[in-house]
């Protein structure tokens, strides 16, 4: 753990919430029906029988036909609610069109010029189904896969919950990657047909996105149709017969839609994820207990009641979207706001102002947001009135107590108790949080969810009390992935063979005295950007595709800002020279390759990189220069002289 990490976790310093909250929340309400007087109550007893747990918040939702079992748990494969037929659009629109909230807003959404559009329930409805049929019309059906390579508009979640309704399985890919990401998570996929957008706006520019698909497309066989919506109106090439207007395929269809009746085990949906090697992940998740899972977990951890205004101000090609913006919020029929530009765009207000346009009650953002905003300084958000927010919310890093302080005073008002939610992808919902009920402490993402045993073990597998170690966790839970899309065998190696039946989550924590976790960062090679996942290999082997570069290690260095800054060395081909424009060039290409975020904040041009005699890059000693640290034992180098390199690349 770096030592500046180290200095700022910290602050110990314990947060109750209020009598009021408590009170009012509907974790404490739930407790009541049961007779659960307190957490430490209700933490025993859901660890005793989840099935009772699980079936109770099940009941909850629509089944077409019940489950007859809550789990079947043989390690590292779960069914949850097996034998129920369920479809989670039909939980997330159909069963509130039939009650009052077929006229409540389901969406807010606002773009980034200010326009405003507001959704109902009964508006998503009609969009979903109309959607769904043009899908069916093009011969998309149950299990097709369809690739949504879409910025944050409405036709987002609309692609989405048509692809469920009709069984088909979605993937969507995050709008701020370049298209050979597209090109190639389409690949893996195998999908039929894939949904774009002329253009979007972001800090006032348009990305012409469909320009951008264009030049990949004759690189993805499978695919038969392109969908476009009309967004920017910016001027496009139509392929006839197989590109068309998202407006023209829908607009004549039915507006109703039956759902298809799928098992609760069917596919959902795919979204690729790095993990340590070059090839994204494609981890695959249910309609049942995903569903389950992230309606429990709003409800309980952000304590949504229908009277609120939700704004989870992530972009929806990130699970954290997939989950809090666009399933688990419609299953509860909750409203949400969605926003589709840069956070910082016009002004650095532009969150604040929109949490008081809307009354947002509830707000949730990630850590390097908020240490961008303490950048800016306080008088942004003092302009606007923000007394509508009850809870805050963290997730995808750790947050450091002096984010969280600024946070909870200059936002919260103080009156607002922080969620830093733990999880990932794969876990589909939070795993370790606070609930409204609990005491916080700055930097801790407090303790496991309900039912959920996580804990901190040893390279021999050992629970350990003192220091860090790999965070595990012990139990099934029902939005836990079920696979990595026909790869199987990687599912089982990189999660569940380390520690035969425990989950491997990847993430390097400790456990305190009173029990309260406290991440602190990932163990593999896998860096943390502004929040978004990249793994070194990929942004290796993006540098390595280009023809000058013979090979390339790439490292993360601590950063004030965005958690983590990417910093790579490359070593040239024969008969090619570093300069400042190559390094330019091999910028470009990172982002061509990958997307912005992956472009390298540093390049550093070497002779060689430090290997072991096996000839593998040691990227502990990188890692150890770049952050100025003692590179260790180096006995074991093929070249020692090489780290030496490193200093004058520097
Ligand atoms: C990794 C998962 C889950 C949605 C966003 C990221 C890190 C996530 C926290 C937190 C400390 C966190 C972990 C994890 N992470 N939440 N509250 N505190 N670290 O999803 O892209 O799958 O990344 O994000 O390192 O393994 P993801």
């Amino acid at each position: 753990m770096s030592s500046e990490l180290d200095a700022l976790l910290r602050e110990n310093r314990l947060f109750p919430p209020s009598e009021d909250l408590i009170k009012a929340s509907n974790i404490q309400k739930w407790m009541e029906r049961y007779g659960i007087n307190d957490y430490d109550q209700l933490i025993m007893r859901a660890q005793d029988d989840p099935e009772w747990f699980w079936d109770e918040l099940a009941r909850e939702l629509e089944w077409f036909q019940p489950y007859t079992d809550v789990l079947k748990w043989d390690p590292p494969h779960a069914e949850w609610f097996s034998g129920g037929k369920f479809n989670i659009t039909y939980n997330a629109l159909d069963r509130h069109v039939k009650t009052w909230r077929k006229n409540k807003v389901a969406y807010i959404w606002e773009g980034e010029s200010g326009q405003v559009v507001k959704l109902t329930y009964h508006d998503l409805y009609v969009r979903v189904n109309q959607m769904a049929n043009a899908l069916r019309s093009l011969g998309v059906g149950k299990g097709d896969r369809v690739s949504i390579y879409l910025p944050m508009i409405l036709e987002l979640p609309v692609a989405m919950l048509a692809c469920a309704k009709i069984g088909a399985v979605h993937s969507v890919v995050f709008s701020g990657f370049w298209a050979k990401a597209f090109q190639e998570r389409a690949n893996d996929a195998q999908v039929k047909v894939a949904i774009t957008v002329d253009g979007f706006y972001r800090r006032g520019k348009v990305i012409p996105l469909k320009e951008n698909v264009d030049e990949v497309l004759d690189g993805i066989p499978s695919l038969k149709h392109l969908i476009v919506v009309q967004h920017a109106g910016c001027p496009v090439q139509m392929k006839s017969g197989r590109d068309f207007w998202w407006d023209d395929i829908t607009q004549e269809q039915e507006k109703e839609c039956a759902a298809e009746v799928m098992d609760s085990e069917d596919p959902l949906f795919i979204l690729y994820t790095s993990g340590t090697t070059g090839k994204p992940k494609g981890v695959v998740h249910i309609h049942g207990g995903y569903a389950v899972g992230t309606y429990t977990t709003l409800k309980f951890v952000f304590d949504i009641k229908d009277e609120d205004i939700w704004w989870c101000a992530a972009d929806i090609g990130w699970i954290t979207g997939h989950s809090y913006i666009v399933y688990a919020p419609l299953i509860m029929g909750a409203t949400s706001v969605m926003y589709e530009g840069a956070p910082n765009y016009p002004q650095p207000d532009r969150l604040w102002k929109m949490i008081e346009d809307y009354g947002v009650n509830v707000f949730y953002t990630a850590p390097t947001t908020i240490r961008m905003f303490m950048k800016y300084g306080e008088k942004w958000p003092q302009k606007h009135d923000l007394t509508s927010l009850r809870l805050l919310g963290s997730v995808g890093e750790p947050i450091n107590p002096e984010a969280w302080i600024w946070y909870h005073k200059h936002i919260g008002n103080r009156q607002c108790p922080i969620m830093d939610t733990w999880w990932q992808t794969e876990t589909g919902m939070h795993l370790i949080t606070p609930l409204p009920i609990t005491s916080l402490k700055p930097g801790s993402t407090v303790k496991p969810f309900p039912t959920v045993k996580a804990d901190v073990v040893d390279d021999a597998g050992e629970s350990i009390t003192e220091g860090g170690g790999h965070l595990v966790i012990k139990t099934p839970w029902p939005s836990m992935f079920r696979t990595l899309y026909h790869d199987q065998e990687r599912y089982v190696e990189a999660y569940w063979s380390r520690f035969p039946g425990l989950y491997l989550s990847g993430d390097v924590a400790r456990v305190d005295q009173d029990g309260y976790f406290w991440i602190q960062g990932r163990e593999d090679d896998v860096l943390n950007v502004a929040g978004h996942r990249i793994s070194t290999a990929e942004v290796e082997s993006a540098l390595v595709s280009h023809v000058k570069v013979a090979e390339a290690a790439v490292v993360g260095k601590p950063d004030q800002i965005k958690g983590e800054e990417i910093f790579s060395y490359v070593t040239l081909k024969e008969g090619y020279n570093p300069s400042p424009k190559l390094k330019h060039h091999l910028r470009e290409h990172v982002r061509k390759e990958i997307g912005p975020v992956a472009s390298p904040a540093y390049i550093g041009f070497v002779e060689d990189l430090p290997k072991t005699r096996s000839g593998k890059i040691m990227r502990r000693v990188i890692k150890a220069k770049v952050k100025g640290e003692d590179v260790g034992d180096i006995t074991t180098l093929a070249n020692p002289e090489a780290v030496e390199g490193l200093d004058h690349a520097l």
